[in-house]
């Protein structure tokens, strides 16, 4: 007997679906069809490159540097891999970034995302980077961006994906600190797309950051901002009115202020929501009771990402899949969700409608 859900590829499915197994009805083989995800055109807006550092490559890049690991192999760091909160998650995040040495080490790190996210589909990507974690151990700016910079365009031209990194403020340190980050950064003005604010967001709210983001506008990053992950209502709302952010990412505590909401659906505002994520940190206690759905039929902007997919357990075509099995999200909501994403990117409006046109034609096809 087939396996209830197995996803069969199917000739006759067509029109970008699969055939699945009914899963209500296993002896039915491949009866229902499926928008096929992981074919979809996909655009990403919420990746941390170094939450993409997955066990393989911390203990190849380990053995690089002659660095000792807590883990006695990989399956070992696999397993350390469950967490209370964000906050658990965190410190186990930047130990692994110990291993992150040199140009070479983010050279090779962004192309291995490159490498699974285009097996996802990936046709877009804007990377986040965490200069603050990597400068504090002694890392040259100049050495990230480089390893940086030489993987995505080699990256990118070998895959055929765009990208743009964004540069984010590690919150729990000071505005003092993230103003001598945002100088440092200055020389490499023409590699970052925009600016961000990402770690613990409990008792970190945007307004710490008030001048930092001005100044960065000033200089003509764009901006946007993790809140409403943890943190209340109150974050995401200053967010946008102190910070002057183009999007949220998570956002998901939004429906909580509908207020707010009202103002997000008017406005349009971005929200990029990563499921697995807020599963894995306990931000929701199971996917099927994630507000991804409800924020879409509320009419906001909603988009899906993977935030750090070496650790939460999926990359972006498995945020996509969990989702629609979850949450039973259909074949529209599913191309609303890569809709959005294109608008919410920072691609100009030419190559948007570009990316809007392939979601057409897989749908089409
Ligand atoms: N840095 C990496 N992942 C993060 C997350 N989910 N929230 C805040 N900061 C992060
Ligand atoms: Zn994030």
């Amino acid at each position: 007997m087939p396996d209830p859900g197995m996803i069969v590829k199917s000739r006759t499915a067509g029109r970008g679906r699969i055939a699945r197994n009914d899963p209500d009805d296993p002896t039915v083989r491949a009866s229902i069809e499926m928008i096929d995800v992981l074919a979809l055109p996909k655009t990403e807006l919420h990746l941390h490159i170094e939450g993409t550092l997955e066990p393989e490559l911390m203990f190849a890049l380990a053995t690089r540097h002659g660095i000792a690991l807590p883990y006695a192999d990989v399956d070992a760091a696999r397993r350390a891999y469950v967490f209370d909160d964000l906050q658990s998650f965190l410190d186990l995040y930047y130990a692994g970034c110990s291993v992150l040495r040199d140009a070479e080490d983010f050279y090779d790190l962004t192309r291995a995302y490159f490498d699974r996210a285009a097996a996802d589909g990936v046709r877009h990507t804007e990377i986040f980077f965490d200069p603050q974690t990597h400068t504090d151990r002694g890392v040259p700016f100049a050495a990230l961006m480089d390893g940086l910079t030489s993987g995505l365009g080699d990256g990118g031209q070998a895959l055929g994906m765009t990208s743009r990194l964004i540069m984010c403020f590690l919150r729990h340190l000071s505005a003092d600190a993230a103003m001598v980050t945002l100088e440092a950064s200055l020389p490499f003005r023409d590699s970052i797309v925009a600016v961000g604010l990402d770690s613990s967001e409990a008792g970190h709210p945007p307004s710490k950051f008030t001048a930092v983001f001005d100044r960065a506008r000033a200089e003509g990053f764009l901006a946007v901002a993790h809140a409403g992950e943890e943190g209340p209502p109150e974050y995401i709302r200053e967010a946008v009115d102190r910070l002057g952010v183009a999007r949220i990412d998570h956002g998901v505590r939004i429906l909580e202020d509908p207020d707010l909401v009202e103002r997000f659906v008017a406005e349009q505002i971005p929200l990029t929501v990563c499921p697995l994520s807020n599963v894995k940190l306990r931000v929701v206690p199971t996917l099927a009771d994630h507000p991804l759905k409800r924020m879409l039929e509320a009419g906001l902007r909603v988009t899906i990402n993977s935030d750090d997919p070496a650790y939460f357990g999926g990359y972006i075509g498995e945020n996509y899949a969990a989702s629609v099995a979850a949450l039973g999200l259909s074949d529209d909501q599913v191309l609303t969700l890569a809709r959005n994403s294109v608008l919410a990117s920072f691609l100009d409006t030419r190559d948007q409608q570009r990316h809007l046109a392939a979601i057409d034609e897989f749908d089409a096809s």
